[in-house]
């Protein structure tokens, strides 16, 4: 009988991991150029809560860290306030989801729930927006049967009397703010009003969103909440803070980097913490995993696939969510032979109607995609969405694409047409 030996899969050594992570919701190893700005919603959440100070949005277009700095800013309400803190997110049904976690928090700290006698926390699980409580129904005869969100004023009101008589407070987080539907952010809002105003309960608020709320959420007339809710808006990071982001990791796994190669990484890397981590992983797999010195060629090879990381994870799923005439005066903006085009114009070329403009203006501004460039004029956010919007125009062209390709074709023959007229 031949023996056949069986062929093996995994790598035959086990590869060091990568001292970057460049996954969303994931906290660096080193966690750069935030510090001052964490200070200072962390001052503003110790304040009075019925005051202007608790309640804070931090605000960032995709991939800014803002998950991260939630993070971070549940970590020190626990460690260095003993703050009972909720971790809730915008996703499925946000008023059920912040009850359970508000029960979670209820069983945790030894309160009791309205509907105890109903429901039990039956485990922890960690998801991508933190850690969300599993509850199960335990149907029992002559109880009153609630669903989630009913009864979250009652308690919320007990958690937060915990708190009180613990002299601490209740911390609710709440990521992915934008995705909250009105009517349930002012269904949560009016809660945590009248847990604050109403019953001066010591409940404090922090919640991170993409810059679109101030169209949407914080433009709210009918929510006081959302009107109290004071705002952080989070940008780049500087490149001091960059080059620290990537140094220092690689020296603490005890690996190096070349000065050119650094420079050139950071230069890739132009401010984005998440461009940051990816190349900084990217790098360290080329350079054997940092078995030897990270070299220019290193860093060379990693930015080539770290632009196409850049483009899956944060121009695509942006662009996804655009309006078709925010689309049109984007890739107008991007098919522009100028690098800043003035907005009216670009806005033209794209086929958007002269009174709109100023909304597709504003909603691509707070999408990160544009910004505004002085005098009426607009450039891309990043350099490399020029050339991403080029080549899936020319890649629906080749008829692999939608609708947007035609659309965009148009855009082109209208900036050619406009350029020859300013001529
Ligand atoms: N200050 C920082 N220093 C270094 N890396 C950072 C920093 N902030 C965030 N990152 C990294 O950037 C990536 C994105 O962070 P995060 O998920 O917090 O962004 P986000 O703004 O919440 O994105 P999204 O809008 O898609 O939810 C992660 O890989 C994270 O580790
Ligand atoms: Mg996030």
């Amino acid at each position: 009988m031949s023996s056949q030996s069986s062929p093996s899969y995994f790598p035959a050594e086990k590869v060091p991991p990568a001292p970057f992570v460049p996954s969303f919701g994931a906290t660096p190893p080193s966690f750069v150029g935030r510090d001052a700005q964490i200070a200072d919603v962390c001052e503003r959440l110790d304040g009075d809560p019925a005051g202007s100070g608790g309640v804070q949005a931090i605000l960032a277009p995709r991939g800014i860290g803002k998950t991260v700095m939630l993070n971070v800013i549940e970590k020190a309400a626990r460690s260095e306030r003993g703050w009972i803190v909720v971790v809730s997110g915008g996703f499925g049904n946000p008023v059920a989801e912040l009850h359970k976690a508000v029960c979670k928090a209820l069983a945790e700290t030894g309160g009791q729930s309205v509907s105890d006698s109903q429901r039990q926390v039956t485990g922890v699980s960690a998801g991508i927006m933190g850690v969300h409580a599993v509850l199960s129904l335990a149907p029992q005869a002559s109880v009153r049967r609630t669903s989630w969100g009913e009864d979250l004023l009652d308690d919320l009101e007990r958690l937060a009397e915990v708190a009180a008589k613990k002299h601490s407070r209740v911390l609710i987080s709440m990521d992915e703010l934008h995705s909250v539907p009105l009517s349930k952010a002012r269904q949560i809002g009016a809660c945590l009003q009248h847990v604050v105003k109403r019953r001066r309960l010591p409940v404090v608020f922090v919640a991170a969103a993409l810059p679109t709320i101030r169209d949407t959420l914080l433009a709210d007339r009918r929510s006081t909440f959302m009107q109290r809710l004071t705002v952080l808006e989070v940008g780049n990071l500087n490149r001091t803070d960059v080059r620290r982001g990537i140094a220092e990791p690689i020296a603490n796994h005890g690996c190096s980097i070349s000065e050119d190669a650094l420079d050139f990484a950071v230069s890739v890397v132009r401010g984005h913490p998440y461009m940051l981590q990816v190349m900084g992983e990217r790098m360290w797999q080329a350079a054997d995993h940092g078995r030897r010195p990270i070299t220019i060629t290193d860093a060379q090879t990693a930015a080539a696939g770290a632009e196409t990381s850049l483009e899956d994870h944060l121009f695509l799923p942006t662009w996804t969510e655009l309006s078709e005439g925010d689309k049109r005066m984007l890739a107008a903006v991007a098919l522009s032979v100028e690098d800043a085009p003035v907005a009216a114009f670009a806005g033209a070329a794209g086929g958007v109607p002269t009174g709109s403009i100023g909304t597709h203006r504003r909603r691509l501004i707070l999408s990160g995609m544009i910004r505004p460039a002085g005098r009426g004029r607009v450039t891309l956010a990043h350099p490399q969405i020029r050339a991403w919007l080029r080549r899936m125009i020319s890649g629906s062209n080749d008829g692999d694409g939608g609708g947007d390709g035609i659309v965009v074709v148009m855009v082109a023959l209208f900036l050619v047409c406009l350029v020859q007229q300013r001529r």
